[in-house]
């Protein structure tokens, strides 16, 4: 019997208003455990009715009188034939292979007999039950044979499909007690950020554990640095990891809870890590990218810059005070949104991710990036992925790079398999968007950059006509125009 199944039974009668056919308002059914054989497998039938047409499972959440179940929706429809007569009832078993094997099976009673092959409106009979308490992550065989049953000898009328049951993440699911013990509803909000030398995180501890081991993880998944933690009674949880920021790019931040109920074996949560304000800027940078050097001549400019407005601000700010009104703060401007496409000859670690870097730091854009959205793009297909991000973005830069430049072997083109994924991305991304390139005034949302000395080839001629900027020489103009939508 299904765990929790007992407790059900009082409600049976509820489920039955709700399984009230398509159709005919007088033909309905009956439903009951029977878990034993049917008295009728143990006579002979003279006429026996044919199977059913299909078997339909679906997980749904419980009626409110009791929260914790999620149950399944099991609909059939009947074969329309003249056998539909003979037709008294059918059971439904489920039999369930998760920790502990479980079978259970109701009866569903027709509360008339069957007098046409179809309901009134020329439908199909259909009809539903809910009931069988279910587990996460779990498969279930579910079977279904009219009754009276076919005799020893004839074709079987049994049909069956397999249903797995979805995790604690599903929206219904995690309701479940069971998800909650898991920590379902354990919110981290993890943050996390870089500093020169070392990485900071904060999380949200659960009242369902005091353990958590903190892990640095690259994009490779080595583990660049971790922490236990025991936290007894603080909410929020702090703890810094000695990854140094040329480490940690690209890096995430994985949080392991031990809970009693699934000890080593609990859900793990990840957050991305950011710049820490005071660094920003400076954590993008490495010594190792020619193309990214002249940035050191350009930050004592910005530097001086930033304090020449933040004086006038400041000296605004007085002026505006003195006359007693209200201090006039300049709007924080929108940052846009960037599709990143870039040519697979490109080094992804040095050239790619440093450039996307550099536009978020420098060029107040989100960066839209393929192997950031690993996980996306595998669900969507590339696309659909592709297709959504042309959608969503404000601007979509083509990046080239030279080949050989800073490409040592361990970031080669290809490190990380990533080089067919990058071609797939290329071709497409330049098919999809080839048609915009001929019109005027989707034309301003693309722009090429290219790194260094790299020159485009024949067959990209099309993106010819895209405002073109060779970096770091341009990066001023480059910035301003990305920006001035
Ligand atoms: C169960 O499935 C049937 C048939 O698909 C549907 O009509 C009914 O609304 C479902 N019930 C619930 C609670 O989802
Ligand atoms: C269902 O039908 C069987 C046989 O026709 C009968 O013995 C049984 O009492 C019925 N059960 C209900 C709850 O109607
Ligand atoms: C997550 O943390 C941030 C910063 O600590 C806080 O502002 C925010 O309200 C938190 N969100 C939730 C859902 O706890
Ligand atoms: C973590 O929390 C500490 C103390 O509450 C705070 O000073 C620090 O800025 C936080 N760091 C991050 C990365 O949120």
């Amino acid at each position: 019997m299904l765990p929790g199944l007992p407790s059900l039974l009082g409600s049976v009668v509820l489920w039955l208003s709700s399984a009230a056919p398509r159709g005919l308002a007088e033909q309905s059914i009956k439903c009951f455990p029977e878990n034993g054989p049917s008295r009728e497998w143990l006579v002979r039938n003279k006429l026996t009715p044919g199977g059913l047409r299909t078997l339909r499972v679906l997980s749904v959440a419980s009626p409110k009188t009791n929260p914790d179940a999620v149950l399944l929706n099991i609909s059939w429809v009947l074969k329309q034939d003249g056998s539909i007569q003979m037709l008294k009832a059918t059971k439904i078993c489920v039999d369930g292979k998760g920790q502990f094997l479980t079978y259970s099976c109701v009866r569903c009673n027709y509360t008339e007999v069957f007098q046409s092959q179809t309901p009134p409106d020329g439908s199909k009979w259909e009809f539903h039950y809910l009931g069988f308490p279910i587990k996460p992550e779990t498969s279930y065989f579910i079977s279904a044979h009219n009754i009276p049953p076919a005799n020893m000898n004839e074709d079987t009328t049994i049909i069956s499909v397999k249903f797995i049951s979805p995790g604690c993440q599903d929206p219904v699911m995690k309701y479940t007690k069971k998800c909650q013990d898991y920590g379902s509803l354990w919110s981290p909000n993890i943050t996390a950020c870089q500093k020169e030398k070392s990485v900071e995180v904060n999380f949200s501890t659960s009242g369902l554990g005091h353990r958590y081991q903190v892990l640095i993880t690259s994009r490779n998944d080595d583990v660049l640095g971790h922490s236990d933690i025991l936290e007894l009674n603080q909410s929020r949880a702090t703890v810094t990891l000695p990854v140094t920021a040329e480490e940690g790019k690209g890096a995430v931040v994985q949080i392991i809870p031990y809970f009693s109920s699934c000890n080593n074996d609990c859900t793990r949560r990840r957050g991305a890590i950011f710049s820490c304000p005071e660094s920003i800027g400076l954590a993008g940078l490495n010594q190792s990218q020619p193309w990214a050097r002249p940035l050191y001549f350009l930050l004592p400019a910005l530097s001086a810059g930033l304090w020449a407005l933040t004086a006038g601000l400041y000296l605004l700010w007085r002026r505006g005070k003195a006359r007693k009104a209200p201090p006039h703060v300049p709007p924080l401007l929108p940052s846009i949104r960037v599709l990143l496409v870039y040519h697979p000859q490109a080094c992804f670690r040095h050239a790619v991710c440093d450039f996307a870097e550099y536009l978020q730091g420098h060029c107040r854009s989100d960066v839209v990036l393929d192997q950031w959205q690993k996980r996306r793009v595998a669900e969507m297909g590339l696309v659909l992925w592709l297709t959504a991000q042309k959608k969503e973005a404000d601007r979509v830069v083509f990046l080239f790079s030279s080949p050989a430049e800073a490409c040592d072997g361990s970031c080669g083109p290809s490190a990380g398999g990533h080089q067919e994924s990058a071609q797939d991305l290329f071709a497409l991304a330049f098919n999809l968007f080839c048609s915009d390139l001929k019109s005027r005034a989707s034309l301003d949302k693309y722009l090429v950059v290219s790194l260094g000395e790299a020159a485009l080839s024949e067959d990209l001629g099309a993106l010819g006509v895209c405002p073109r900027y060779q970096l770091m020489k341009e990066a001023g103009p480059f910035c301003r125009d990305l920006l001035s939508l």
